[in-house]
């Protein structure tokens, strides 16, 4: 197993605030048995907002979101590991994230949600050791790592807690899955700066992208829990649930 560590640039912020959504999510009435078209509908058109980043909220800005650190550390179960490191990485491309379905349960507490990710880059610096597809690995410089048409699942659980009198929704268990149509990568300055070894590494990657995916996954897939587990928390721990998710709307 690899042990992903990632130290992003949005603190997690306990405090509870009461404010109304903001002004570009619009409510959805939870009683409403069409309430989960209405949600879809309103995430979709509330996404190139959100992707802004809203300090009220405590969203950070999205696209790029920085991330500190993000690691895949051999934790020494397996015999021959990858060590890698990014640094300073920043996630380009939520802007262009488009949302295929979303679904409420509000009796199950369990939500999920799906979109698309037409083009996503996670640029930054690297270092790494170890080995990759059996072939050793080594060197340190710059990284890209490019999804294409990247499906994008994400499920969380949630229990409702009273703060000050009003309740909130509180996240637990976010999952994610980050399923790329095609995948790039991109290292430069592999076995300190030899150009025929990083071509033929780089070139060993392409043509291996599945099966890099697949072992760079846990990285990818904890940078985008971290991105929408941090617009859910942050929207979630301002507005209390009865003026997010209302029974009934003003007008109804
Ligand atoms: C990253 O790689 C992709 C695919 O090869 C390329 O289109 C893109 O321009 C690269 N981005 C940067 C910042 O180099």
């Amino acid at each position: 197993m690899w042990r992903v560590v990632l130290l992003a640039v949005s603190s997690v912020c306990l405090s509870h605030a009461a404010l109304p959504l903001p002004s570009y999510i619009k409510p959805c009435a939870r009683t409403d048995p069409e309430f989960n078209k209405c949600a879809l509908k309103s995430g979709r058109e509330a996404i190139p907002q959100v992707i802004k980043g809203d300090r009220k909220y405590k969203v950070p800005q999205l696209d790029p979101l920085s991330i500190e650190e993000l690691k895949i550390a051999d934790d020494g179960s397996s015999r021959v590991g990858l060590s890698l490191v990014m640094k300073n990485a920043k996630v380009y491309g939520m802007r262009n994230s488009e949302l295929q379905e979303t679904n409420f349960d509000f009796v199950k507490k369990h939500n999920h949600h799906e979109m698309v990710v037409s083009h996503a880059e996670i640029i930054g610096k690297y270092e790494v050791n170890g080995r990759v597809l059996l072939l050793p690995i080594t060197g340190s410089g710059d990284i890209n790592i490019t999804l294409e048409n990247t499906k994008v699942t994400y499920d969380h659980d949630y229990t409702l807690e009273p703060v000050n009198g009003q309740i909130f929704m509180v996240i637990k268990n976010p999952t994610a899955k980050v399923t790329p149509v095609r995948a790039y990568f991109h290292l430069t300055n592999l076995f300190n700066g030899d150009p025929v070894l990083g071509n033929h590494m780089n070139n060993f990657l392409d043509e291996n992208w599945r099966d890099v995916y697949k072992e760079l996954s846990p990285a990818v897939i904890t940078a985008f829990t971290e991105i929408i587990t941090a617009i859910l928390t942050g929207i979630s721990n301002a507005v209390p649930f009865d003026v997010g998710f209302p029974e009934k709307l003003p007008s109804d």
